[in-house]
Order: C-alpha cells, then sequence, then structure tokens
C-alpha cells in the first residue's frame, strides 16, 4: 500500500466538494489502485492546519463563513516547506480561485509535491509564470478542471496528441455560468436574478465579476491556447464584458446588489437577436492567428445553442477530424462536477508518484 499525503488549498464550495469525495471513497482507492490517501494539511489564505482531526471542523468552519485562523492555523509556507516522510507521496491541491497561490503552489512543486489545480489563476497569468510552473512536466502536474470541471476536455486534447494527430482548432462554449444565464434570460427571466440563482448554486467564482466580465473563459481559452503549443501572454486574448467594467471597483454585495441596473440593456440586446439564433459565450482558439473570446449568435439549433443550464460544449477540428467535428460536452460548472475532475487528476498523480517511489 502506498501512503500519498494530501495538502489541500482552498476549503470553498469545491474544495470541501473533494475533501467529501476523498473521505467517502479512500477506502474503496485503497483496494482499487494500492493507495492511502490521508490529509496532511489543509489551508485558506489564512494559514494551514496540520492532520486530518481538524478537517471536519475546518469544513464546518468554511461553511459559516469563518478563517482556519480561528482553529490557530499556522503559515502555509511551513507545511509545504516540510519534507514528506520518507516513502509518502505529496499531492497539493489548489482548489482556492485566483493568481494568489501561485508562490505557494511553486513552493510545494519545488518541494516535491505533485500538483492538482482546479483553480485556473496560478496557470493563467504570464508565460513566464506558467512555464516555471509547468516546468515539472504532466507527471508532476494536471489541471483537468480549470477547462469544463469534470469534463475531461485537457485530456481529450492530450489523447489526441498522443495519437499523432494535430488540433488545427477549439471551438467552445466553456462557462457554465454563461451558459445558465444565457439560457435563463431566453426563458423571458430578468437578468439579475438569474445570475443570483447562479452564484446562488455555486456555479460562479467567489467574485461572478469573473465570469460576467469574460475573465474566466478568457482564462480558459488561454490555458486551451497553451495546451495546444500556443505561447500566448494574457494580454493576447481580449475578452468581452457583459456589465461595465468600472463595477469592478465596488464590493462582491454591492455589486450584486445593484445587478439589476443591467436587466433592460440586456433585454435589449437578446431581443435585438435574429430570429433562429440565440446569444452564447464562445472561444475560438486556433493553432495560429488571434484567439477570440466574446458573445456570438448561433443557431439555436446547432451545437452551441444549448439551453441545458451549464453545459459545456468543445469542439475540435484536427488533420485527421477536418471534415467532421470532434465534440465532447456535458455540465462545466458546479462544486461537485469540478470536484469529480480534481479527483480523476489526485489518483493520476498519486499512481504515477507511487509508481515513480517504487510503490
Ligand atoms: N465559473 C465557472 C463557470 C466555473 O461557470 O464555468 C467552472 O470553471
Amino acid at each position: 500500500m502506498k501512503r500519498v499525503e494530501l495538502v489541500q488549498l482552498g476549503v470553498g464550495h469545491v474544495g470541501r466538494a473533494v475533501a467529501q469525495i476523498v473521505l467517502e471513497e479512500r477506502k474503496r482507492w485503497q483496494e482499487r489502485f494500492g493507495i492511502d490517501i490521508s490529509y496532511r494539511a489543509v489551508a485558506d489564505t489564512s494559514g494551514a492546519l496540520w492532520g486530518e482531526d481538524l478537517l471536519p471542523q475546518a469544513i464546518r468552519l468554511k461553511e459559516s463563513g469563518g478563517r482556519l485562523s480561528e482553529l490557530g492555523a499556522e503559515p502555509t509556507e511551513e507545511v509545504l516547506g516540510a519534507a514528506p516522510g520518507p516513502g509518502v507521496v505529496r499531492v497539493l491541491v489548489d482548489a482556492a480561485a485566483g493568481e494568489g497561490t501561485y508562490d505557494l503552489d511553486l513552493l510545494g512543486v519545488r518541494g516535491g509535491s505533485s500538483l492538482v489545480l482546479c483553480n485556473k489563476g496560478p496557470i493563467s497569468g504570464s508565460t513566464a509564470r506558467y512555464e516555471e510552473l509547468v516546468g515539472g512536466g504532466p507527471e508532476r502536474l494536471r489541471y483537468e478542471a480549470t477547462v469544463g470541471a469534470g469534463v475531461p476536455v485537457l485530456s481529450t486534447i492530450e489523447a489526441l496528441q498522443a495519437s499523432g494527430d494535430d488540433i488545427l482548432e477549439i471551438q467552445a462554449s466553456p462557462s457554465g455560468t454563461l451558459g445558465f444565464i444565457m439560457s435563463g434570460v431566453e426563458e423571458g427571466r430578468p437578468f439579475s436574478e438569474v445570475v443570483r440563482e447562479a452564484a446562488g448554486l455555486h456555479y460562479t467564482e467567489p467574485d461572478p465579476r469573473d465570469d460576467l466580465s469574460g475573465l474566466d473563459v478568457a482564462r480558459k481559452a488561454l490555458i486551451l491556447a497553451r495546451k495546444i503549443g500556443r505561447r500566448l501572454e494574457p494580454e493576447e486574448v481580449p475578452y468581452e464584458s457583459l456589465v461595465p467594467e468600472e463595477l469592478r471597483g465596488v464590493s462582491v454585495d454591492e455589486f450584486m446588489e445593484r445587478l439589476s441596473e443591467f436587466d433592460e440593456a440586456f433585454a435589449a440586446r437578446l431581443s435585438s437577436v435574429r430570429p433562429g439564433y440565440v446569444l452564447r459565450y464562445l472561444a475560438r482558439i486556433p493553432k495560429e492567428g488571434p484567439v477570440e473570446v466574446g458573445l456570438r449568435e448561433v443557431p439555436a439549433a446547432g451545437c452551441f445553442g444549448s439551453r441545458n443550464g451549464v453545459e459545456n460544449v468543445f469542439n475540435f477540428r484536427t488533420r485527421r477530424y477536418s471534415d467532421v467535428t470532434l465534440t465532447i460536452s456535458g455540465p462545466g460548472a458546479g462544486p461537485e462536477r469540478t470536484a469529480s475532475g480534481v479527483v480523476c487528476d489526485l489518483l493520476d498523480l498519486a499512481r504515477r508518484a507511487a509508481e515513480r517511489n517504487g510503490g
């Protein structure tokens, strides 16, 4: 049996869903994969708690909006800096949001941890930062859940690349939140109401402006572009915001209260769409040329016209699939779906590390 210790950054909705799956399923993983996973530490921005005993308490505290410092958290750097025990594999899961955990992730990787990201921030910054983080290669870093949540998008790209095929273009509807909003407003509901519902179901990022500004889609487009070999800076993926950027200056609560200011303009935009078409927030990532991110009119009956809430759709055009399109789709947001992608990566990296360590 190979021992795997888990350090998890982020105990938000996704982080808690990951912990739930790990605690519920790990017995089965012992029998099936010969790996024994336990929590070494769990951390939020206020610090880290050692050991698994405090996990249930930490989860309850985070559910009620508290911070781990209230339970006596220590600096996360100390946890990541301490070497795992002999023969023990360590996996760091970054289930936080934003670029703020980059240094901790890098510290973890340099200290010998394998890294699973569902946080898009650390790999959607500058090329230099990205290359530094992914330098250890796929043996040490997986980030499937950063795009499409549990939909196996990045592994599909890897499978196509491993088969010797070349990806020529990806077209995607990669935002669960924006899909949910667009299909909701098409039913005649006010924009503000649907956005609030999406936030209540935890489809949105912790700051829903990251979704509504198009930033979340731009990050996913950049991740996909890099995955197919493009070397792009974030500024080379411009995006279109659904709400005024000036509102970045107010608190999330104030922003959510002011959402109804945009109901009328949004309804007007929708009514200008040609009959038989709908508006969807899409990304186009070609092998060469500009990456495009923004609202597009698409046929309602086409693959991107889905009214299926959080459904994400990814179309691949490749050298072999040039006359037909290879499509994968599925629910692309929500804590449980995202956690499913994280656990897939976690088990993959744990098994690879265990093999390297002679497990
Ligand atoms: N806010 C994101 C979305 C979550 O709605 O697609 C999954 O990345």
